[in-house]
This record gives structure tokens, sequence and C-alpha cells, in this order.
């Protein structure tokens, strides 16, 4: 039996029109009404309407994949906190390293980020991990470790119940090249020990701590049964209802 109940969460990233959207969710809905774990959809920013609106009455949740860290004002092109609260989404991704990577996503952005999101009382997940280099130069853990305690830099003990932490190690994702079910763990746990380290023990083992990095339907059992991998932030295999209903059963 799981310690804590999972949470599969599919991250579309810039994928699905807002009609691609609502097809995918026809197929993808039926699938996954009997889960035990929790499910979530993140999607763009322009499908949240609809997918808020069709996953109303359902056990899909809604999440979006970035947020602004100021309440509102002059930043042209940003999505704050409350706005999103308004149209019924609950969780948000930050700090994913595809936005560190290539929109200059800082481990002090995600900290702001982190805390606008609990402000308002949106769920983050904030998404840390190694590069490939960086795993060789093996400095891994010392950097998780970094990435989680400035991005919770601030969260107070009742805010950090509603973050999830998801470990994706930058060379597997979207690279088909998983992380092992015991790398996987190795980083997971380090990363509940570090939570406990700052809020002690009761709340990281309440903790939530995903894996990401090309899950998929042949991998996932193995991954989940790791004591801390408490689910998984899917992308590739998100986009198909079929894959993605396979990675929940496989958390139930
Ligand atoms: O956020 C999920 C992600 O980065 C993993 O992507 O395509 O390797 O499952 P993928």
């Amino acid at each position: 039996k799981r310690k804590r109940k999972a949470v599969i969460a599919g991250n579309w990233k810039m994928n699905n029109t807002p009609t691609e959207a609502g097809l995918l969710l026809e197929a993808l809905i039926p699938g996954v009404h009997d889960a035990d774990c929790e499910v979530v959809v993140c999607v763009p920013f322009t499908d949240l309407c609809n997918v808020v609106a069709k996953c109303a009455g359902t056990n899909v949740h809604v999440g979006a994949q970035n947020v602004h860290f100021e309440k509102s004002g002059a930043f042209t092109g940003e999505v704050s906190a409350d706005m999103l609260l308004d149209l019924g989404v609950e969780y948000v991704v930050i700090g994913h390293s595809e936005r560190r990577q290539y929109f200059g996503e800082t481990d002090e952005t995600v900290n702001k980020r982190t805390l606008a999101a609990l402000n308002a009382g949106l769920k983050p997940i904030v998404c840390v991990g190694e590069s490939l280099t960086q795993r060789e130069q093996g400095v891994t853990e010392e950097l998780v470790r970094m990435q989680v305690k400035i991005a919770l830099k601030d969260v107070t003990e009742e805010q950090v119940k509603n973050v999830i932490i998801a470990y994706e190690p930058i060379w597997a994702i979207g690279t088909g090249r998983t992380a092992t079910s015991d790398q996987a763990q190795e980083v997971c746990a380090a990363i509940r020990k570090v939570v406990g380290e700052l809020y002690g023990n009761d709340i990281a083992e309440g903790m939530t701590i995903q894996y990401g990095g090309s899950m998929n339907p042949a991998n996932a059992a193995e991954l989940l049964a790791k004591p801390d991998v408490d689910g998984g932030l899917i992308g590739g295999a998100s986009l198909h209802a079929g894959k993605f209903c396979e990675i929940v059963d496989a958390a139930t």
C-alpha cells in the first residue's frame, strides 16, 4: 500500500489547440474516472477555460504551466495567480527545466512564483532536476537540495502542505531515456530529506514528490513502486489518452 496518494499529472507543454484539447479530454476523462490517484492535466493558458469547463464534475483536476509572480500591473503577456484561480485552475507547474533553459527562469524566480501561487491558493508543482553534465560531475544531490531550498524560501509550514515537488532529470525529458527506478528513488528520497530538515519529518512524510522524464506505460509501475516516488509528471505520454490512462492505472 502506498504511503501517500499518488498524483499523476500530464504536462501538455505547448501542444493542443482548444479544439484538440476537447477531443483529448473526451477520450481521457472516461478512462480515468475510477482512478484512485489524483489526476491532473497541466495545459496551455489558451486551453484552460475549455478544459476547466470539461473537467468540472469529473475527477480530473486542472493546472497551468506557469504563473507570473506579480499580483497585477504592467507586465504585458503575463498571467497572474488570481487570474488562474478565478478561472477554476487548481495547480500550476513552476520552474520546469524548459522554462529555466529557454526563458531565463532562475531559482529565485521559481521561489517568487511559488510564493505567488501559494498566496493566491494555487497548488504549485515545483520542478527540479540536474543536467547530464551535473549528474556526471556527481553534484545531483547537492544541486537538487539547493533548488528545493531556494524554491521554498519563505514558504510557511501551512503553505508547504500544498506544494508538490517534481524531480525531473533534464537528460530524461523527452529523450526516451528514463532514470532507473533506483536513480529516481535516490533523488526523491534526498528531496524528502531536505524538506524534513526545513519543516520536520511529519511534513516531509506528507509531501507528494513526483518523478518526471520519459515516464510511459512500460516503466511507470516500476518507478511508482518506489517508496519515495509519489506520482509522475508526464510529458509526451500525456498527449495520448490511452497511454496516460495506463500510467494512471499503474498508480492505483
Ligand atoms: O514535465 C514533464 C516532462 O518534462 C517530461 O516529459 O516527454 O519526457 O515525459 P516527457
